[in-house]
């Protein structure tokens, strides 16, 4: 039974593709991909598509794709019904409380607010902490809101940081560690079950070596 495979585009698919290409994938439509949307695989009974992070778990929720690689920080905020199978270990990065360096956030007394493109996160870290907080929904460049004084703090995604430090936020607290992520919907579970296991164990295969070339 052919497999559908939901790829994560933007910063996750360069490196999701040279995984498959390792796994000796038939990848090379999704390489040269121009305009296309849909990637046979030229080895492999796959179709590949490549769709927003989000969009990756409706996909996969619905069975339109078996599989999908996705961002553990679209996961956690996301609908939760597939299976969260393997950890890829690309795309690290982790999600992080910051604020501007003169405000002691965490031992703020009474209502803080919070600036995230990611309120289901920021909320739950907030309430494992038993503070008060209000949540104010953010799209993009969520660093401009505690400069411009929208909120008193941040939770977003740091990957070099560069981003904070350029606008001068500080890090308060490591929320929790985010990597690529391979989901797999219920149903295909059960009724391609060879074919969802022969597409893990590959990766995985690749995982175990790029674990061992950085010991
Ligand atoms: C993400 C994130 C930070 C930045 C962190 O934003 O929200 O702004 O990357 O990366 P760094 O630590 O390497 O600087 P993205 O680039 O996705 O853009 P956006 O703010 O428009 O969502």
């Amino acid at each position: 039974m052919s497999l559908s495979v939901a790829l994560t585009k933007g910063r996750l698919e360069k490196k999701t593709v040279a995984m498959l290409e390792r796994c000796d994938y038939g990848i090379e439509k999704l390489k040269d991909k121009g305009r296309a949307l849909v990637f046979p695989d030229t080895k492999k009974d796959i179709r590949y598509f490549l769709v927003k992070s989000n969009d990756c778990l409706t996909y996969v929720e619905h069975g339109v794709a078996d599989i999908g690689v996705v961002g553990k920080d679209t996961i956690l905020e996301g609908s939760k019904d597939y299976y969260e199978m393997l950890d890829l270990e690309i795309g690290k990065c982790k999600f992080i409380l910051a604020s501007l360096p003169d405000i002691d956030l965490l031992n703020k007394v009474g209502h803080i607010k919070i600036g995230t493109k990611y309120p289901n996160v920021a909320r739950d870290y907030f309430h494992s902490k038993g503070m008060d907080v209000e949540i104010i929904k953010i799209d993009g460049s969520v660093e401009l809101s505690p400069i411009l004084g929208l909120c008193d703090g941040i939770v977003d995604i740091m990957e070099t940081g560069t981003t904070l430090k350029e606008n001068g936020l500080v890090v308060l607290d490591t929320v929790c560690p985010i990597s690529a992520r391979i989901i797999v919907n219920k149903a295909s579970f059960k009724l391609k079950r060879q074919e969802v296991m022969n597409f893990l164990d590959d990766l995985k295969g690749i995982v175990e070596e790029n674990a061992q070339s950085n010991l």
